[in-house]
């Protein structure tokens, strides 16, 4: 795997000769269009960076854009890879790990996500504080990867305070409500059934998806801090009345995005 990632570093930076972002970004639906706002920016698609996989979602670009965004040195992945279209975690976190390697010691993450945390609603803003992966697979578990980090790394501060301070500030900053809660992951694609949303409450579970938590591991893993939010784009299963559709989300991905981007450039600009 090392030799992989060092391949497809290698061919990002022939592609951007001393380039090395201060912050790799993964944006979830509807907020891919800011990487079509990185100044200077170098496109890498990935099916030109030998040994990266090729994203197969809708609405997911499948490039690399590195460049400036809010002052800040950046790569952009347009396009995620999930478990659900058949990757394996190692392939989810195939990005993470490449763009660490290239020098990035921050990750933002961003995702669409149902919502079930009191007094949610569709269109909120969540600042991710945890997660919850009850899945049984691991982006790390076979051979550990030393060149990245340690074989049991500590979860216990994944999501960095200091950037979920500079979150909150972000969000007063542009008087923009920010809630703050907890991330259950499921695998997907289907969305969960009613009563495992009664038990992800239970847990305590504020939103769930089906992506980050595993680029948030391997981030955690090769020693990244981490930013993450998540677009409350519907409530969760049994919360409302009628049925969930993919439509939901993207509708309100796309009524959401000015705010959400704002939010997003804001932290950029004040993270030291
Ligand atoms: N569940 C899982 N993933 C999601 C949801 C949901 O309700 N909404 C958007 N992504």
């Amino acid at each position: 795997m090392i030799d992989r990632l060092r391949k497809s570093v290698q061919a990002i930076q022939g592609r951007a000769p001393g380039f090395v972002p201060e912050v790799a970004l993964i944006l979830g639906s509807g907020l891919g269009f800011l990487a079509d706002a990185v100044e200077c920016a170098v496109t890498v698609p990935y099916a030109d960076i030998p040994e990266f996989p090729v994203s197969t979602a809708p609405g997911h670009a499948g490039r690399l854009v590195l460049g400036i965004l809010a002052g800040k040195k950046v790569a952009v992945m347009q396009g995620r890879f999930h478990y659900y279209e058949g990757y394996g975690f190692a392939e989810s976190v195939y990005g993470v790990r490449a763009l660490r390697l290239l020098g990035a010691e921050t990750l933002l993450v961003t995702n669409a996500a149902g919502g079930l945390g009191d007094g949610f609603a569709p269109g909120d803003i969540m600042l991710i504080e945890d997660h919850i992966k009850f899945f049984d697979d691991s982006p790390l578990r076979g051979a550990n990867i030393p060149e990245l980090g340690t074989r049991f790394p500590d979860m216990s501060y994944a999501y960095t305070p200091a950037l979920r301070e500079v979150a909150v500030n972000a969000a007063r900053t542009l008087d923009v409500p920010l809630k703050r809660g907890v991330y259950m992951y499921f695998p997907g694609p289907q969305y969960e059934t009613p009563a495992e949303i009664r038990a992800a409450k239970a847990l305590g579970a504020d939103a769930v998806g089906m992506s980050t938590v595993p680029e948030v591991i391997a981030a955690a893993h090769a020693g990244m801090n981490t930013l993450g939010f998540s677009l409350i784009c519907n409530m969760a299963a049994g919360l409302q009345t009628h049925k969930l559709s993919e439509q939901e989300v993207l509708d309100t991905a796309e009524m959401s995005k000015g705010v959400f981007s704002r939010l997003v450039l804001r932290c950029l600009e004040m993270m030291e």
